[in-house]
């Protein structure tokens, strides 16, 4: 079945986008062949671990990908979620696993970073609040006003996602699930679909099938940006 989903009045969208999303404006995916985790270390650079035993080498590696983040550009699925929010208000929750900013710079005004923010930096010891920051911090380590370390604000492996109330409610609301290029490898994101499974419709959408595919109802294989542009039809937008 390939046709567009139609959400109707009383449908409410939960979209989860994993790193495919934003593949093809440049950004590197972690698990596909040349994705980042086969040219470095997660327990290294993404772990509180690695960050207490080499700081400056965590440091390095988030600067390099706040760099490469400025320098791309929103696709043509960021910008069609965009338009979806714009058209289903509260009735669409966005849900993103990526740390980029494409999906605010596609339009999207109201979403949850579950894993952080690549643009955002806080510190490791005080509650002062993860503030805007896409400095390259290549050779001095940052440290706050507190004494404490500064840390990119990323959900590192062992540590909490953020905000899983909320996305524990907008699950139980959902009658629309999709899950756009994620693999399908990394939980609690990975079991949404599973979370989901008697009340809504789940499909996945990437150019293969992800490890979690048993639990989408189907699998839309094509790219982010072949596919995602035309998947949703709201009434409204039909009729104008
Ligand atoms: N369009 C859609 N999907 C794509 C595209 C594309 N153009 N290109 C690749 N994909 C798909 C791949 O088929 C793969 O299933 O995107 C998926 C990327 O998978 P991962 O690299 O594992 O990324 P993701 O699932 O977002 O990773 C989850 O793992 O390392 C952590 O914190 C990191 O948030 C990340 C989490």
């Amino acid at each position: 079945m390939s046709g567009s989903i139609f959400v109707g009045p009383a449908d409410r969208v939960f979209v989860l986008t994993g790193a495919g999303i934003s593949a093809e404006s440049g950004i590197r995916t972690f698990r596909d062949a040349g994705g980042l985790w086969e040219t470095h270390r997660f327990e290294e650079v993404a772990s509180p671990e690695g960050f207490a035993r080499d700081p400056r080498l965590v440091w390095k590696f988030y600067s390099q990908r706040r760099a490469q983040m400025v320098d791309c550009q929103p696709n043509a699925a960021h910008r069609a979620i965009g338009e979806l929010g714009r058209e289903l208000g509260d009735r669409l929750f966005l849900c993103t696993q990526n740390v980029d900013d494409l999906h605010e710079r596609g339009g999207s005004s109201q979403l949850l970073h579950m894993h952080g923010e690549l643009g955002k930096t806080r510190c490791q010891t005080c509650c002062r609040p993860a503030f805007a920051d896409t400095s390259g911090y290549l050779d001095e380590l940052p440290r706050c006003t507190c004494g404490g370390a500064l840390r990119p604000d990323i959900v590192w492996f062992g540590e909490v996602p953020i905000g899983l109330s909320a996305i524990a409610r907008a699950l139980d609301e959902a009658t629309i699930f999709v899950t756009i290029g994620s693999s399908g490898a990394v939980y609690p994101a990975a079991g949404f679909v599973h979370a989901v499974r008697h009340h809504a419709r789940a499909i996945y959408v990437g150019p293969e099938r992800p490890d979690n595919d048993w639990g989408f109802d189907e699998v839309r294989i094509g790219t982010a940006v072949e596919v995602v542009p035309s998947l949703f039809q709201v009434p409204d937008r039909a009729a104008s």
